[in-house]
């Protein structure tokens, strides 16, 4: 199968790329060649690929700049999302789409579930909304993916920057009262690859909305201590962890107190669950002080 996917560097298109390994062909296709921003690119940039089935991995993912540069994020998010889906359905195959947690407000008390009302908070989450709404008014055949807290070997993530001032720190404060699922980027390529022949096979059931994240949930404190227990265990750098409350981190956007995501659907219909979420960090921690 050639698996067109969207964005060069990011973590799950890299993560895709290591996974498949040859069981399946990835073409990875970026800028400039497919810029978000300019929805005229898309189409004869996907088409090169010749895909099977496309995977919308790119996105504008600064959470706190999309604060002050809304239309660049709805144009990449919204827009450039709507152009991969509607390329998708003039290709006649299939799009998984990559959206997030932070479609919903976090108010909930419980994981949230994919008939859960959203309500972003922030510019981002409601440029992904924008996203998710513009997919599936583009082709009925798109699984859209909502993840969450990705980490992964490639790229800015949080277990790289916890490993990296944890070089100079001996004490750090994390945020202890915002709540999800850490997942891995390698995680989320192993589903959509377990998945991808069920997308290709047309099979109606598995088009729509579904969760996916790693099983188990924590705080960022506690996802904070775990990165520093394996990382000493294994001779890297680690840091005593202080709680604090989102009121004593301020940032620009706001983030939803409770990201949990129930994956029990993605699991039913396409038979794959993720690892429990210690086991995925244990493993990107050891590659990451490798
Ligand atoms: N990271 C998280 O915690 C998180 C949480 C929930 C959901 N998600 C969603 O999961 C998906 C994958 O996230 P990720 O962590 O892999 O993202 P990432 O590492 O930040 O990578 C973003 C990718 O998007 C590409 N991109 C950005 N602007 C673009 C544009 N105008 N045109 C074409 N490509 C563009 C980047 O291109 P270059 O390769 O050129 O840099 C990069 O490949 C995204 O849809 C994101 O919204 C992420």
């Amino acid at each position: 199968m050639r698996i067109a996917v969207t964005g060069r560097e990011g973590q799950v298109a890299q993560s895709l790329a290591e996974r498949a390994g040859t069981a399946h062909e990835v073409v990875l296709v970026g800028r400039p060649a497919l810029d978000l921003a300019n929805a005229a690119t898309v189409l004869p940039a996907l088409a090169e690929a010749r895909p099977d089935l496309i995977v919308s991995a790119a996105a504008y993912t600064a959470v706190d700049q999309a604060e002050d540069e809304p239309d660049l994020a709805n144009a990449v998010n919204g827009s450039g999302a709507g152009a991969v889906a509607a390329a998708a359905a003039r290709l006649g195959v299939p799009v998984v789409h990559l959206s997030t947690d932070y479609v919903f407000d976090g108010a909930k008390d419980g994981d949230y579930v994919e008939t859960d009302p959203t309500g972003p908070i922030g510019a981002y989450g409601a440029s992904k909304l924008a996203g998710e709404l513009a997919v599936a008014a583009a082709t009925p055949h798109h699984a859209i993916l909502r993840t969450a807290w990705v980490y992964s070997p490639f790229g800015k993530n949080f277990v790289r920057t916890m490993l990296r001032v944890a070089e100079t720190r001996e004490e750090l404060t994390v945020v202890a009262d915002q709540h999800g699922n850490p997942t891995s980027a390698l995680d989320i390529a192993d589903a959509i690859l377990h998945a991808a022949p069920q997308l290709v096979s047309g099979r109606s059931d598995v088009f729509g909305v579904f969760h996916l994240a790693g099983t188990g949930t924590t705080s960022w404190a506690g996802f904070a201590r775990r990165i520093f227990a394996t990382s000493a265990a294994a001779g890297g750098p680690s840091a005593r962890v202080r709680d604090i409350v989102t009121a004593d981190y301020p940032t620009r956007a706001r983030r939803p107190a409770n990201s949990r995501l129930s994956s029990a659907k993605f699991s039913q219909t396409f038979g794959w669950t993720a690892p429990a979420w210690q086991d995925s960090t244990d493993i990107v921690v050891r590659r990451l002080i490798g």
